[in-house]
């Protein structure tokens, strides 16, 4: 299963391409996760994406297209992969196109979740994230037992730097421009599927199952 998860900031890439790595047992290939984590190390590639990722602009192609190249060359993307916040402009999908054609892979699907900008704006505000295992909670829609503990191990949540309103409306009118363009870009590949993401997280998981079950 060689999928891309498609959609605005908050739309719930994160939460089903974690669902899914359970069900299909391929790896999640989140570059977000990816850049936090050398900004977090102070690598001198997250040095560099700190001042985009801050304030909700996207890190440049050639930096994401080399992080993504070299993490589908790795065993555990034999079986296939999630990519997740992976493309997200013309330039990317192009790249990723021509990558898998030199391993001589093709994309199965590409999954675009569609939700309301106001409501996307409830769930980034409400987020929280586990520091240790990165399981993502929601203070209203997917509350921990306890609040700010995580359910699975017991580390204490967070809330992302760029989950702030202001940084949040800049990286939706991002999406608008660089993004939603590949919505066409994939619907003329004939690979597109599209899903009402407002309903709630259990629900959402069994209709991406079922369409690629039914594909
Ligand atoms: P990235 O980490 O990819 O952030 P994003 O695309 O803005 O998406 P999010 O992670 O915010 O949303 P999500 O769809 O994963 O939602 P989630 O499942 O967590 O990128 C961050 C930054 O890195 C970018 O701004 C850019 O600077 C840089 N970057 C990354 N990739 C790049 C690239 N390819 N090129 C250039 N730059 C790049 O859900 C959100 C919340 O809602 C959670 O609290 C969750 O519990 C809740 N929720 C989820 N589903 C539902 C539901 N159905 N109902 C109610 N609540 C729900
Ligand atoms: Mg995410």
């Amino acid at each position: 299963m060689k999928l891309i998860l498609l959609g605005p900031p908050g739309a719930g890439k994160g939460t089903q391409a974690k669902m899914l790595v359970e069900e299909f047992s391929i790896p999640q290939i989140s570059t977000g996760d990816i850049l936090r984590a050398a900004v977090k190390d102070g690598t001198p590639m997250g040095k560099k994406a700190k001042e985009y990722m801050n304030t909700g602009g996207l890190v440049p192609d050639e930096v994401v297209v080399g992080i993504v190249r070299d993490r589908l060359q790795e065993e555990d993307c034999n079986n296939g992969f999630i990519l997740d916040g992976f493309p997200r402009t013309v330039a990317q999908a192009d790249a990723l196109q021509a990558s898998l054609q030199e391993m001589s892979k093709e994309l199965d699907r590409v999954i675009s979740l569609e939700v309301d900008a106001e409501a996307l704006v409830e769930r980034l505000t409400g987020r929280r994230t586990c520091k240790e295992c990165g399981r993502g909670y929601h203070v209203k829609f997917d509350p921990p037992r306890e609040a700010g503990i995580c359910d699975v191990c017991g580390g204490t949540l967070f809330q992302r730097d760029d989950d702030q309103e202001e940084t949040i409306r800049k990286r939706l009118q991002v999406y608008s421009e660089q993004t939603a363009p590949l919505i066409s870009y994939y619907r003329e590949a004939g690979v597109l599927m599209e899903l009402d993401g407002m309903q709630p997280i259990p629900i959402v998981k069994e209709k991406i199952l079922s369409l690629l079950q039914a594909s």
